[in-house]
Formats: C-alpha cells, structure tokens, sequence
C-alpha cells in the first residue's frame, strides 16, 4: 500500500479549511517562498560547478562581507515575490531600506523579511545552510508602505518559518497554529509534509553557544554553561552534550527535531550591540517557530516576541529552546538584576 503524501499546497488549503487563517494572498505567498527556495537550493546543490562559491566582493548594511549565494538567494526571493500581489514591501538582512513592490505591480496587504542565507561561513565548506522568513501584515489606515510599518514586535506575525539545504532540504513552517515540516521530493519537485504538530521536548542535556566567546560573556550565560559542563558532579546533576553548527537554522532545526537550548547571548566583544542575530530576519522568525513547537524565547529580560523594534537591522540577545532550560537562564538573569 502506498502512503498518501500530502503537499504543501494540500497541507495550506486544508488548514485554511480547518482553521480559516491562511487566506489566499497569504497562501500564495507562503508556496512562492517555497519555490524561491527550491531555486536557492539548487544554487546551492551546484556549489562550485554553478560558480555559486565565495565572496561576492560586497559588503551589507551591517558591514559583513557578502558572500555570492547571500546576493544570489536575495535576488529569488525578490524576483519571485514581487509581482504576485501578495505583497506591499520586502526587507532584508542584505538589503539597506526596504524593497517597495514597483508600483507595475498590484500591491498586497503582507510585508515579508528574510535573511536570505543563513550560515554564510558555511557555504564554502559543504555544511547546512538556509533562509529564514518571517511575514506580518501591513498596518491598516495609510496607503503606501514606509519602514517603520517593519517595526512590529515578533507577536504580530502571520507567518514564520525557514528551508534549511542539508542532506535534505526542509521547509519548517508556522502560521501560529503549531509547527509543520516539509522536505523537497526531487524527482517530483514539490515539498511534502513529513511531520506536523512539532514540539519540544521541556527538557534536555545538549546545549549550543559559541564557547570561544565565554571570556566576554556577561555572568548569567556563564553561569549556566558552567553548570552544564560541571556535569553529573555538579549542580545539575546530568551530562551535557555540546552542537554548534554556525548556522543558526541548523542549531535551531536540531532543536526541533530532538531539544536543546540555542544561545548567542550579548557579549562584552560590542558592549553597545544587543548581540549579533537580527531581530527581524533571525530572532523572530525563529522564536515564533520555537514557542509554536512549546519552546521558550527570550533576550534574558523579555520575551523576544515581545522586543518593539526600533529599526529594521535591530540586533538581539538570543537564547531559545526546550522551556525548562530557557526558563532557567532568565531566572539566572533575574537573580543576577537582584
Ligand atoms: P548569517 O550567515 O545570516 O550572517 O548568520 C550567521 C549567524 C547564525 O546563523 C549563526 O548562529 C551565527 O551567525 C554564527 O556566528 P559565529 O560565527 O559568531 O559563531
Ligand atoms: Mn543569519
Ligand atoms: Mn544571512
């Protein structure tokens, strides 16, 4: 007997059946992310022989240099997004200001953020890699779109999710009602659910944090890492196992997938920073996905969801995963305020 296989396309028209929350444009726009990134992954497939490797010889906004596959992933999810009608506007990591739709264009009621590859310091060397998407809706009551309708906290998405291009390539998706995933069938070219209603599991023994950053780190994150890695003798009573891939999309899809808690916490490196990961096209997307699936996630003193950002290349303090663990760290910041 054959099992049925349910597309994306199948998935979003039965839950907007079911639950009434994934309109037309918003479908519509959710399975157009979804073929950009079938495009991307095939850039990424390629590697050398599509001359898709190294760097690209600019820097973005944020001053980092970009690599080829950062300027070539922007371009698809541009081109495939703007004339579709699903759309007032795009920003993204790489880009400075937004991307207004061109007014040849119908213009829709949805503004999408990506980071069009995350992992960068990963492509050259063959490991997962991805793109991160998050979607809210324009504020009503004004024509025209400007940056600050970009400005909403985390709580206001519509939808959030990422496609990570490893040994399989996956598209992780919510739309607030629980997390779902869908990995490319090649041959038959469509995503096909692979697992709904993801969940975290409260607790876990594996952490992922950057542990060459530990002499700048501020006294909380310390703290707690130093409690794990004490292991069985100490405080915690258990081992620890350490994951760090440098993809924030693959740390967060073992998260997913098995537990773990994910931290790239402010550091003393750049006091002034909030930290490195970008609000609006990393933290979240990414934390929207997280709490969907039953996790937590948080800047150490607020939920990220509820952060009101200030611009649109805002940086934040990430630390998310299995509730127990994070609900730890931010009790650590807490006694620390004290
Ligand atoms: P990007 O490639 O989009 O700039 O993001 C990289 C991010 C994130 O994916 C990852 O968790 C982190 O940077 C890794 O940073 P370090 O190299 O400092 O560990
Ligand atoms: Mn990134
Ligand atoms: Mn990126």
């Amino acid at each position: 007997m054959t099992q049925k296989r349910v597309s994306l396309t199948q998935y979003l028209v039965e839950q907007q059946r079911m639950h009434g929350h994934i309109p037309g444009q918003l479908r519509l726009l959710i399975e157009v992310v979804a073929r950009a990134c079938k495009r991307i992954a095939i850039s990424v497939n390629k590697g050398a022989l599509g001359d898709v490797l190294g760097t690209a010889g600019t820097e973005n906004v944020q001053g980092e240099v970009q690599k080829k596959l950062d300027v070539i992933a922007n371009e698809v999810l541009i081109e495939a997004n703007e004339w579709g009608g699903h759309l007032a506007a795009m920003a993204s990591e790489e880009m400075d200001g937004i991307y207004v739709v061109p007014n040849r264009f119908p213009q829709g009621e949805y503004m999408l953020l990506f980071d069009p590859l995350d992992g960068s310091s990963n492509i050259d060397v063959n490991v997962s890699i991805g793109t991160i998407f998050s979607v809210l809706k324009k504020p009503e009551g004004h024509t025209g779109v400007s940056e600050e309708d970009f400005l909403q906290p985390g709580s206001q998405q519509a939808a959030a999710g990422y496609c990570i291009y490893g040994p399989q390539t996956t598209l992780v998706l919510t739309v607030g009602d629980g997390v779902a995933m869908f990995t490319l069938d090649r041959e038959q070219g469509s995503f096909v659910l692979v697992q709904d209603d993801v969940r975290i599991p409260a607790d876990t023994k594996e952490f992922a944090i950057n542990m060459s950053n530990m002499r700048h780190w501020a006294p909380p994150v310390r703290r707690y890492i130093d409690e794990c890695l004490a292991g069985k003798e100490g405080p915690r009573g258990k081992d620890f196992n350490m994951r760090w891939v440098a993809s924030m999309v693959a740390d967060v899809h073992r998260i997913l997938t098995r537990g773990g808690i994910f931290m790239y916490p402010w550091d003393q490196r750049e006091p002034d920073k909030p930290g490195k990961l970008r609000l609006l096209y990393e933290a979240n997307p990414m934390s929207f996905l997280v709490e969907q699936a039953g996790g937590a996630a948080t800047n150490g003193q607020q939920r990220i969801l509820d952060v009101k950002p200030g611009k649109l290349h805002e940086r934040v303090s990430v630390i998310l995963g299995s509730k127990n663990e994070v609900e730890r760290v931010t009790a650590y910041h807490q006694e620390a305020a004290r």
